[in-house]
C-alpha cells in the first residue's frame, strides 16, 4: 500500500511545490493524477519515486518510509518501483529486448528467469515479435510500449507514468492507458499523471487534481469524477463519443 500523510515539499522557503497532500492508494488501483501546469504533479510523482525526500509529513511504501530509509536501501526500495516516461528514454544502441532486460540484469536475476520475464513483459505490451527492433525502427507508440514493459519487467508494486502519452496521437494513447489498466488488474498500483482528461475519462479511473500545490479532489472511479473533471477542465466536460469499448 502506498499512503501519503499531510505530504508537503518546500522548494524554498514558503515555496511549496506540494502541501499537506493525503491520500493512500492500494494494491491494483488505477489512479490518474491530473491539475493545471505547475499544480505539483511532478513533485509528487518524484516523492513517490523516492527522487526527493518530502519536507513535511509521511510518505510510506510497503511500509518504508521515504526520508528515513537508509542510502544503502534506496535502490531495493527503487526497484520495487516501475516509472515510466515522457519521452520513453530507451537506449538507441540496444535492441527493444535488452532495453527491458537491462533492467533484471542489474538485479542479478538468472537467465532463464530473466529471459521468462522478458518475454512476459513484451507480450503484455502486445510487442512480442518485435524485441529485435532497435528503438529507432519502431513507432513512437511502440517506443512507450517498450518503455512500459520495462517498467514492469522486475514486477513492481507501484508502476509511476508522468505524462506517459505526451507526446502519442490519440489512438496510441488510448493503447497505453489500457495496457496500464491491465498492469493495474495485475495487482499493481499504478498513478498516471496526464493532462490527457478526453482519454484519462474513457477508463473511469479514480481521479487525484491537484491545484496550486494542494489535493483539490479524489474523485473515486466511476461516473463521480466526470463533475470533478468538469470544473477543473471546462474544455473537456462534454460527452466524448469514441464507441470504444475499453
Ligand atoms: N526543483 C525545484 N525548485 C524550485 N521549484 C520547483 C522545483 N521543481 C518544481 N518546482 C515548482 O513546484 C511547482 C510544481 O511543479 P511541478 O513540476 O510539480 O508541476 P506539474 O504539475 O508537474 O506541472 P506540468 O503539468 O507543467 O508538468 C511549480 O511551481 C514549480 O515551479
Ligand atoms: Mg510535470
Amino acid at each position: 500500500m502506498i499512503s501519503l500523510n499531510k505530504v508537503g515539499k518546500e522548494f524554498r522557503r514558503d515555496r511549496w511545490g506540494v502541501k499537506d497532500i493525503s491520500f493512500t492508494i492500494d494494491k491494483g488501483e488505477f489512479v490518474v493524477l491530473t491539475g493545471p501546469s505547475g499544480a505539483g504533479k511532478t513533485t509528487l510523482m518524484k516523492l513517490l519515486s523516492f527522487e526527493q525526500q518530502p519536507s513535511t509529513g509521511e510518505l510510506l511504501l510497503e511500509g518504508r518510509a521515504n526520508g528515513r530509509v537508509k542510502k544503502r536501501e534506496l535502490p531495493y526500495v527503487r526497484r520495487r518501483i516501475g516509472v515510466v516516461f515522457q519521452d520513453f528514454r530507451l537506449l538507441p544502441d540496444r535492441t527493444a529486448y535488452e532495453n527491458v532486460a537491462f533492467v533484471l540484469r542489474a538485479t542479478g536475476a538468472g537467465r532463464k528467469g530473466l529471459h521468462r520475464r522478458v518475454v512476459r513483459a513484451l507480450a503484455l505490451v502486445g510487442l512480442s515479435g518485435r524485441g529485435d527492433a532497435m528503438p529507432s525502427e519502431l513507432s513512437g507508440g511502440e517506443q512507450q510500449r517498450i518503455g512500459l514493459a520495462r517498467a514492469i519487467v522486475s514486477d513492481p508494486f507501484l508502476v509511476l507514468a508522468d505524462e506517459p502519452t505526451g507526446n502519442l496521437d490519440d489512438d496510441n494513447k488510448r493503447e497505453v492507458f489500457k495496457i496500464l489498466r491491465k498492469v493495474a488488474a495485475g495487482g499493481t498500483a499504478v498513478l498516471v499523471a496526464t493532462h490527457d482528461l478526453n482519454v484519462a475519462r474513457e477508463f473511469r479511473a479514480r481521479t487525484l487534481i491537484l491545484d496550486k500545490g494542494r489535493l483539490v479532489k479524489d474523485a473515486p472511479a466511476g461516473s463521480e469524477s466526470e463533475a470533478a473533471l468538469a470544473a477543473v477542465a471546462p474544455h473537456v466536460s462534454r460527452p466524448v463519443r469514441t464507441g470504444m469499448n475499453v
